[in-house]
């Protein structure tokens, strides 16, 4: 059968992604997670052990036929069911020659004498199964063959989202009863077909290999394929319009939308339990390759990314061969161990710890209930604590409302927000006029409405992507030499679902008012700003307060209340730097022999980073 998408082309170089990463020799299963015509499960079942899925209860069939082909001898049923129906005249006069043939309407998918027959035999497949005269195997089966029969004889171009004004040849001759055609004729196994959501599947099926090729384009399958959806469910559903379509509305993919297939994809590999991941997409697709990769990248082990850009000519109309536009894209990866996977922030916070995070991980203590991220900023640590409970606090309440919008806006529509805002006001890296219409909008006084949605916007657009104030906390970053892209977006869908998955309490208070959270389990990170190294954040100039040596002091005393309770803390800091030193560090260091210190090797921002720890290295993480 024609299927829109369909990977019979492509297979050998599926095939090729397999072998050159030897997955043949290392993996036993193998999750076609968009299954469609099960094409390429059926190309691996002999292979793996292939477990299946789609959206559409029509591919289920196909699918289980396919994977789960019975024996073609019909012993209960006694005759074979295709001599049977092809040597019958008998018609039914059901709900395909009422609803889509001249028979009852003036719809024209099939001439009137095939749909009465494709009525007779589906009203017997039903009836067979009922007496039990045929297994579950053959039910589907036969089902699929009537399936691939129609397609032979539909008065359509390809899809069923209309049909054609005048009579096909091809639908006016009778309609033969064919079985689907198997192509991979190995030992039969008991391979595993769902009929779900992928985003309702993924978190309750495991394996080796799970390879995706999600629908690219704002086409619905639903639609495009109503007709067959309602031959293979035969549930005589309400339908309407010109094309006589069921509701479809349920099984509407989130693939085919702009915004919701990056927020779906992201979830599904993070979500994955598989090791290693292909993906199968279009240069014509909604999702970027950027995007795509970004994604990839964040879950899976960087060293092991691939990447096929391919074109395959039989395909491509006149046209598209001319402009050379419409690619293939494969892309592989192997995933990595949950623990280290890190989660960046979307602010690019100055001082953000993002590049130390391994670091940071790897020297933190064991088990913890509570994390408190004292001067959390961007929160770029604090999002990637499994714990219980998460303390944000940020003494920048401006910083903290970002952050936490990204827990409490849906995220579909906070992508929504950025984009028409970028379209209203033509919003382009170094392009002042639009910048500054826009931070106008944001600094107006009455109603002093203050969106963050809109704060975030002009952050991104913002010189360095600061987040400065005047004293009337308006904002007065200038225009900067950046702005929105999939990488950002990338960040804010995977940081987005993150927090939303999280217990995480947000404040904004004086460090010292965190005194109440200090407890033998509680685990405080503190990043405050660096004495000897100021960033233009702790300047005091920026409608916040500065930090001085008074704040430097009052840290130190809060870090031994936390160790006299037993507590534990971290804390990030630059001791000495271009000649200068922090002498109050280096005095209490002295003064506490069991504090620790420990050097970050790297250099970041081209300084010496260490933290401090009041704890033994036999409580550190594994
Ligand atoms: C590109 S086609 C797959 C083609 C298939 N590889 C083949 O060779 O026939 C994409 C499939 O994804 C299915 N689909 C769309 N959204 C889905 C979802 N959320 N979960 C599962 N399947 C979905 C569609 O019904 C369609 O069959």
């Amino acid at each position: 059968m024609r299927y829109i998408g369909n990977k019979e082309k492509i297979l050998k170089e599926i095939e090729e992604v397999i072998v050159n990463n030897k997955l043949d020799k290392k993996c036993k299963s193998f999750f076609d997670a968009f299954s469609g015509t099960s094409t390429v499960g059926e190309f691996f079942k002999d292979r793996f052990k292939i477990i299946a899925n789609d959206n559409l209860y029509m591919s289920y069939v196909i699918s289980q036929a396919k994977l789960n082909t019975p024996d073609g001898k019909y012993k209960n049923l006694g005759v074979d069911p295709f001599e049977y129906f092809n040597s019958s005249n008998e018609i039914a006069e059901g709900f395909i020659y009422k609803n889509y043939s001249p028979g009852g309407s003036q719809r024209k998918y099939f001439c009137k004498e095939n749909a009465g027959k494709i009525d007779y035999i589906r009203w017997k497949i039903e009836e067979w199964k009922q007496k039990q005269l045929i297994t579950d195997e053959e039910y589907y089966f036969l089902i699929a063959s009537l399936l691939e029969s129609i397609s032979k004889v539909a008065n359509v171009a390809g899809v069923y989202g209309a049909y054609l004004k005048d009579w096909d040849p091809r639908a006016v001759k009778p309609m033969k009863y064919i079985p689907v055609q198997i192509t991979n004729e190995c030992a039969r196994t008991k391979n595993i077909v769902y009929n779900k959501k992928i985003e309702d599947l993924i978190e309750n099926v495991e394996g080796d290999i799970l390879y995706l090729d999600p629908p690219y384009t704002k086409n619905q399958y639903s639609v495009q394929y109503h007709l067959l959806e309602t031959i293979a469910k035969y549930d005589n559903p309400e339908i309407k319009g010109k094309t006589g379509a069921r509701d479809t509305s349920s099984q509407t993919s989130d693939f085919s939308k702009d915004g919701k297939v990056h927020i779906e994809f992201e979830k599904i590999i993070a979500k994955a339990k598989f090791k290693y991941i292909i993906v199968s997409y279009s240069t014509d697709g909604i999702m970027s390759k950027e995007f795509i990769e970004s994604v990839l990248k964040r879950y899976g082990k960087e060293e092991t990314y691939q990447f096929k850009k391919f074109t395959y000519k039989k395909y491509l109309n006149t046209k598209a061969k001319k402009d050379g536009e419409h690619f293939e894209y494969i892309f592989y990866i192997e995933k990595k161990d949950d623990n280290k996977i890190n989660y960046y922030s979307p602010l690019n916070y100055m001082g953000g710890k993002s590049e130390m995070m391994d670091f940071l991980k790897e020297n933190m203590p064991k088990k913890f209930d509570r994390f408190v991220d004292l001067f959390a900023g961007g929160f770029n640590v604090g999002v990637n604590m499994d714990v219980n409970e998460l303390i944000y606090n940020d003494c920048n309440f401006k910083v903290k409302e970002l952050i936490q919008m990204f827990r409490d806006i849906d995220t579909f529509d906070l992508y929504k927000y950025i984009i028409n805002t970028i379209k209203k006001y033509k919003l382009q890296k170094e392009d002042k006029e639009a910048y500054v219409n826009a931070r106008k909008d944001y600094n107006h006084p009455e109603p002093p409405i203050r969106d963050p949605r809109l704060l975030y916007v002009l952050v991104l657009y913002g010189f360095q992507q600061q987040i400065r104030f005047n004293s009337s906390l308006e904002y007065n970053n200038p225009v900067g030499q950046s702005g929105f892209n999939d990488k950002i977006l990338e960040k804010i869908v995977s940081f987005s679902r993150r927090l939303k998955e999280k217990n995480i309490t947000f404040m904004s208070e004086d460090f010292e008012q965190l005194e109440k959270y200090i407890a033998k389990d509680t685990f405080f990170y503190c990043d405050p700003p660096y004495l000897i190294t100021l960033g233009s954040y702790n300047d005091g100039k920026r409608g916040f307060n500065g930090w001085n040596e008074e704040n430097e002091i009052r840290l130190v005393n809060f870090l031994d209340k936390i160790d006299k309770v037993k507590g534990k803390f971290m804390l990030s800091n630059v001791i000495e730097h271009k000649g200068k030193e922090n002498k109050i560090l280096k005095k209490w260091l002295q003064e506490h022999k069991n504090y620790r210190k420990i050097e970050y090797k790297g250099k970041a921002r081209g300084r010496k980073e260490v933290i401090i720890v009041n704890y033994n290295k036999g409580d550190l993480n594994d």
